[in-house]
């Protein structure tokens, strides 16, 4: 059998599929520039980068960025994303997250969305950013919550869609109450969050990108203004390290 790495970097070096829900990263990409709106950051690291779009934004505001990711075809892109002003000061890395050596305490922002699904030890995920955050340092991340009703939803209605067409891929069912606890205990304290719903169920397919965008800040608000916030399932948190 395939261990989890292999899958998780086979799963996203298809960048087409991942790419067609971009309705999400402009979600994800609002949510940081709203947590992180005014902020001058000195060493940021954007890990899973992806494509970078949700971090290269920062870089007018920016020292020094860390892109990480272990799919090559995401760097790619991202690479084409940097431009050519702030190429001195990107860093791109295409390696596990895990094998890596990172400094600890060196980051004042650290940002890390869609990754806790797919990794083998959510709590080592979890340990590792906060280790390498610096005293007052930010860690913005994203879950979706496994024991909100709206997730449950998901899991039966992914549940009925695998009796047709079997999907071997696990996703990591983490709870909000997992990660708050995990990172209090790692001495960062939650400034705020953010909460929308991923999916549309069976109806995704019925709208545009576009469209789903719409729906979603209709009913969800943004992250300056948000609103309808208990029934969102995907939690993006603001923690901050404690000095
Ligand atoms: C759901 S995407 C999220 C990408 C980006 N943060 C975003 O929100 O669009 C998950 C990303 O995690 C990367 N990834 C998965 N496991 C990883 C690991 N162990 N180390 C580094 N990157 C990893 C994948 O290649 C993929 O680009």
């Amino acid at each position: 059998m395939r261990d989890r790495t292999t899958a998780v970097k086979e799963l996203f070096e298809d960048t087409a599929l991942y790419l067609t829900y971009d309705y999400n990263l402009q979600i994800r990409k609002e949510t940081v520039e709203a947590f992180t709106s005014g902020l001058h950051c000195t060493n940021v690291l954007d890990m899973p980068s992806g494509t970078g779009v949700i971090s290269i934004p920062l870089l007018n505001r920016t020292e020094k960025l860390t892109l990480i990711d272990i799919s090559a075809n995401m760097l790619a892109i991202a690479k084409k994303n940097i431009s050519a002003e702030y190429a001195h000061k990107t860093e791109v890395i295409n390696a596990d997250f895990f094998a890596l050596n990172l400094q600890d305490n060196a980051y004042d922002l650290v940002i890390c969305m869609g990754l806790l699904a797919h990794v083998n030890s959510p709590e080592q995920l979890l340990n590792r950013l906060s280790g390498l955050l610096k005293p007052n340092g930010l860690l913005i991340i994203q879950n979706t919550n496994a024991s909100h009703f709206y997730s449950y939803l998901i899991r039966m209605y992914l549940g009925l869609k695998n009796l047709v067409r079997k999907q071997s891929y696990k996703l990591n069912k983490v709870t909000a109450g997992f990660v708050e606890n995990t990172l209090q205990n790692n001495n960062l304290e939650l400034i705020k969050s953010y909460r929308y719903n991923q999916s549309f169920l069976g109806f995704s397919n019925l709208f545009s990108n576009e469209k789903k965008y719409k729906l979603t800040r209709e009913f969800f608000g943004d992250a300056t203004k948000p609103k309808n916030q208990s029934f969102g399932s995907d939690y993006t948190y603001l923690f901050k390290k404690k000095s």
